[in-house]
């Protein structure tokens, strides 16, 4: 199996660069010696961070690109490609979330979690993997979450989008991995990053909020599972217990993800269910 033990000389692209994780791990792989093509919707931060890398020595490439658009994404595959002839590794990390009870979530945005958060990644993949597959190597991590693994309450069209994620991930790693290509697939717990507003940091009881992993400490874990040729890694690793209790315990497992679920900002109200029924 293909372990990325150096990234000198190597070509990335990440998405999601304009951002906590991905713009920590963007800045790191540069530092490592690779070239990083930078893709996210807001062109200025992504000219800002380029600037930096170019700045330590690096060399950066900036994408401005939705990841939700098939076109768009086709169109900055392109540039990678004939700027510097493939790319080497692929980061699908692109993405949001919130909580929302199910009744009250409007269905265009699940629609647009959905499009964002597995669309995207699955349309950079496709862009990417037949260079990776013609040269016989390359890497493919997709950042989920490890609601990616866990039903929680309240974040039900995010948890799709990141089991989406995760069986798209699972099935290419056993797909691919004979033709030289790596899949690793990230579950991480909460990661302190603009990803929580202050709303929802508000929310958070202060145990939880003390538990958040640093996007620093979290792309040394993936660079880490990437030398190693880890297929999976999840992030604190002790969140990996839960999966173990969900198989053996699902009754003591399902009372647990009640009790630990962070509060829905706007629960629903049973008269209000009610109300809801009737129209
Ligand atoms: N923070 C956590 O606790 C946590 C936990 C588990 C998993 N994750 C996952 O980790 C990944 C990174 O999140 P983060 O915590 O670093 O959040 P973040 O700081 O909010 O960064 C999200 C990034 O995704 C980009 N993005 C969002 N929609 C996009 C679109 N349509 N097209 C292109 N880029 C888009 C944003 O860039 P633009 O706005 O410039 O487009 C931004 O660069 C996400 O997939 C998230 O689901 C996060």
């Amino acid at each position: 199996m293909p372990r990325l033990t150096s990234l000198s000389g190597r070509r990335a692209l990440v998405t999601g660069a304009s951002s906590g994780l991905g713009r920590a791990l963007a800045l790191r792989v540069a530092r490592e010696g690779a070239r990083v093509a930078l893709v996210a919707r807001r062109a200025e931060a992504l000219a800002a961070l380029a600037s930096e890398i170019r700045g330590g020595g690096g060399d950066a490439l900036v994408l401005p690109c939705d990841v939700s658009d098939r076109s768009q994404v086709e169109a900055s595959a392109e540039r990678v490609q004939s700027a510097w002839g493939g790319v080497d590794l692929l980061v699908n990390n692109a993405g949001y979330g919130h909580h929302r009870p199910f009744l009250r979530w409007d269905v265009e945005d699940m629609e647009r979690m959905m499009q964002v958060n597995f669309l995207g990644g699955l349309y950079w993949t496709k862009a990417l993997l037949p260079g990776m597959v013609s040269r016989g190597e390359g890497w493919v991590v997709f950042v989920s979450s490890v609601v990616g693994r866990i039903g929680n309450p309240d974040e039900t069209a995010y948890v799709a989008s990141k089991f989406a994620q995760a069986g798209l991930a699972e099935a290419l790693s056993i797909e691919v991995e004979d033709r030289g290509v790596h899949v690793l697939t990230v579950f991480p717990g909460a990661i302190r990053t603009p990803f929580f507003d202050e709303e929802a940091l508000a929310r958070m009881p202060s145990a939880a909020k003390s538990q958040m992993v640093e996007p620093e400490d979290l792309v040394g874990a993936i660079l880490r599972a990437l030398a190693r040729g880890r297929r999976e890694l999840t992030w604190p690793r002790a969140l990996a217990g839960a999966y173990v209790v969900k198989a053996l315990l699902p009754g003591f497992f399902r009372w647990g993800v009640k009790r630990a679920a962070l509060p829905a900002p706007d629960p629903v109200d049973e008269a209000e269910s009610a109300a809801t029924e009737g129209e």
